[in-house]
């Protein structure tokens, strides 16, 4: 079965092209540099570079794959969560072209395929759910901090979610209160690396906390006092090094504590991960050690399918119309509130 699949719903128009698990091809115009200028993402301006950018990109993505139009037995987009008018121009081309072509059209929850990017690996990039486990899988991007029990293949239940902040968005915002310019992440990642994480003790949101949900405003504003009452320590490379490394500690403590303690609780020995955030070096790091600790299997999105991308949006709606789900019909709208259960 070959699928053409698309995904718009926040900065990145990405086209993918999935034959029989095989990813043939998969394309990403990334908007960072555009957004950066306004310190984060303005959603009519997404908007309008999906428009400009998706034909250019699905052209590439079916010539990289060396598939024609014609070839195609299914057309899968991104239909939510996201930013509205992002999302109609991927969903509303993709409907157009299935209805073209007379094939099936299928609308795909964004998060609900970023918990199957974690076995999707290698060059080309191949889903091998032969391996499958049930696990506990940690989403973690700018707009989102979740936690999912993944029972079976296309079965899965949210343990809890962000309350405030996402992880990302925490990094990106104490990035900001640094002077870093957005997204601060990678930033953080790159001056972490040479700070030293016990520098200075910043609060662990619910890591005590008996739910599996999130918090991270409270930690933005500790760092925002802590600059208020050290305006001098942004002067000393060293010790926004310093910073860097002890916020990224508190937010990567959290994240792996309370996601090995959600497989734990819920009897699954296996961990996965994938959002924008997993491409950091530490929390990969620390979620490695911690599974090995506990003798738990940890797959790690590939960091090219960490961030957003529609070689994921491909995979899952090829395990769904192998399973006979049921077709949304052509008019079917976007659903940018939809929250994955
Ligand atoms: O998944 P993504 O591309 O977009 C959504 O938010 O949906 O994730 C982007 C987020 C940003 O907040 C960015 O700062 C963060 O992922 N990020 C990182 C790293 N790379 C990206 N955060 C920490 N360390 C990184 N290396
Ligand atoms: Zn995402």
């Amino acid at each position: 079965m070959t699928i053409l699949a698309i995904e718009t719903s926040c900065d990145e128009t990405s086209v993918a092209v999935i034959r029989d698990g095989v990813v043939l091809s998969g394309i990403v115009s990334s908007q960072i540099k555009l957004h950066a200028e306004y310190g984060g993402v303005v959603p009519e301006l997404a908007a309008r570079e999906h428009l400009r950018n998706l034909i250019p990109v699905a052209q590439s993505a079916l010539n990289a794959a060396g598939i024609s139009v014609g070839q195609l037995d299914a057309v899968a987009a991104t239909q939510g969560p996201g930013l509205p008018n992002a999302l109609l121009v991927g969903f509303k081309a993709a409907q157009a072209v299935a209805f073209t072509l007379n094939k099936p059209f299928i609308g795909i929850n964004h998060h609900e395929a970023h918990l199957y990017s974690p076995w999707i690996s290698g060059t080309p990039p191949v889903a091998d759910f032969s391996a499958f486990q049930p696990n506990v899988s940690l989403i973690v991007s700018g707009g989102h901090t979740m936690l999912v029990l993944v029972e079976s293949g296309l079965k899965h239940r949210v343990l809890g979610g962000t309350i405030d902040d996402a992880a990302g968005e925490c990094f990106d915002k104490t990035g900001k209160l640094m002077g870093l310019s957005y997204p601060a992440g990678p930033l953080i990642d790159q001056l972490a690396e040479q700070g030293n994480p016990a520098a200075f003790d910043f609060p662990r949101p619910l890591l005590h906390d008996a739910s599996d949900d999130f918090s991270f405003s409270g930690l933005k504003t500790s760092v925002r006092y802590f600059i208020r009452d050290h305006p001098a320590l942004l002067d000393d490379r060293q010790k926004i090094c310093d910073l860097c490394a002890s916020v990224q500690a508190a937010i990567v403590e959290v994240l792996v504590k309370k996601t090995i303690r959600a497989a734990k609780r819920n009897g699954v020995r296996c961990v996965t991960a994938s959002g924008g955030v997993t491409c950091n070096r530490a929390l990969r790091h620390e979620l490695t050690r911690a599974c090995q600790r506990e003798g738990f299997t940890l797959r790690l999105a590939e960091k090219f399918l960490c961030t957003d991308n529609a070689a994921m949006i491909g995979i899952l709606a090829e395990r769904k119309l192998l399973a006979n789900v049921p077709l949304p019909s052509l008019d079917e709208e976007i659903k940018p509130g939809w929250v994955l259960v």
